[in-house]
């Protein structure tokens, strides 16, 4: 069932209007009980697609460390320069896991502003995501969406969308921007890596941005404490941890950098606000 959005509608909004997403999700199934990391990173974006239980949360985070929302915009702008950097130099399919509920400029936008001929297949596991996936994310050709984890990587290499989309003959860009750091080290993200990796021919690309605490040692405990009662933990990494995660895969210029570092485009940032940007980003290549 295709619906309409209303870019100024809430999530409840949403909700009341129909009863099942663009992907035929029971709109019902959606957890509104705890916050779900999607809809905090949404809030903190400035989005409207957010809960009263995710804003509360998304709240404490800021009211101990206002800095976040510098962190997630620094984030968004990562991805678009990343997706560009990759479509100019000649990528012309993407998986991007973890999309994230849709905003302006996506990832498909992004790459079709440079050429339209692209195919992008989103993941998330999160249903809100997809209550807007239809209207947002795969009303252009060239995009698909579905529901899937990240902690289950075979399941997303197999998914249907990805057959049709992605072929594993040529250079693939994987996206996993913002995301790993809803895995814990038990889940093994080492070993989700190795598996996409091994699908992926030589040549591909590993998009990776993540957050750290490096920068903000002192409050990130109490941050840690908010996502412990959401649906899914947050682990900040270290610099060293990050850069482990591109096993198998060469850094290109300028490695593993904190975001606003990552190719920069206007002013350059003073030290005193760099400091405040707790996520890491780069781009490696596979050997
Ligand atoms: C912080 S947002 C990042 C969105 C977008 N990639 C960006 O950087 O702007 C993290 C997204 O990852 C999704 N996510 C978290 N854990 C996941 C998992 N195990 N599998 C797939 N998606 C996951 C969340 O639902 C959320 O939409």
């Amino acid at each position: 069932m295709s619906t309409t959005y209303d870019a100024q509608s809430t999530a409840e909004a949403k909700e009341a209007e129909d009863g099942v997403t663009d992907q035929g999700f029971p709109v019902d199934e959606i957890d509104t009980s705890r916050p779900h990391p999607a809809r905090m990173y949404d809030y903190f974006l400035g989005g409207w697609d957010n809960y009263e239980v995710d804003r509360e949360a998304a709240q404490r985070v800021l009211d101990v460390a206002p800095d976040v929302v510098l962190g997630a915009r620094a984030n968004r702008a990562f991805l678009s320069r990343a997706v560009r950097h990759l479509v100019e130099g000649g990528i012309r399919q993407i998986i991007d896991i973890g999309t994230g509920i849709p905003t302006s400029p996506n990832t498909h936008e992004i790459a079709h502003s440079v050429s339209p001929d692209v195919r992008i297949a989103y993941i998330d596991n999160d249903p809100i995501v997809a209550t807007h996936a239809g209207a947002r994310l795969i009303g252009t050709g060239n995009t698909g969406f579905f529901l899937g984890d990240m902690r289950d990587p075979r399941t997303i290499l197999e998914h249907p969308t990805i057959s049709e989309l992605i072929d594993f003959d040529e250079p693939v860009a994987l996206l996993l921007v913002s995301v790993l750091h809803f895995v814990t080290d038990a889940e093994d993200p080492a070993g989700m890596l190795d598996t996409l990796r091994e699908a992926l021919p030589a040549g591909s690309y590993l998009v990776l941005s993540h957050a750290t605490a490096d920068f903000h040692t002192d409050v990130a405990p109490e941050v840690m404490e908010v996502y412990k009662k959401a649906t899914a933990s947050l682990t900040a990494r270290s610099h060293a941890d990050v850069l482990a995660l591109f096993d198998g895969y060469d850094l290109i210029e300028p490695g593993l950098v904190q975001v606003p570092l990552w190719h920069p485009e206007g002013p350059e940032l003073k030290p005193a606000e760099l400091r405040k940007i707790g996520v890491y980003g780069g781009i490696g290549r596979k050997r």
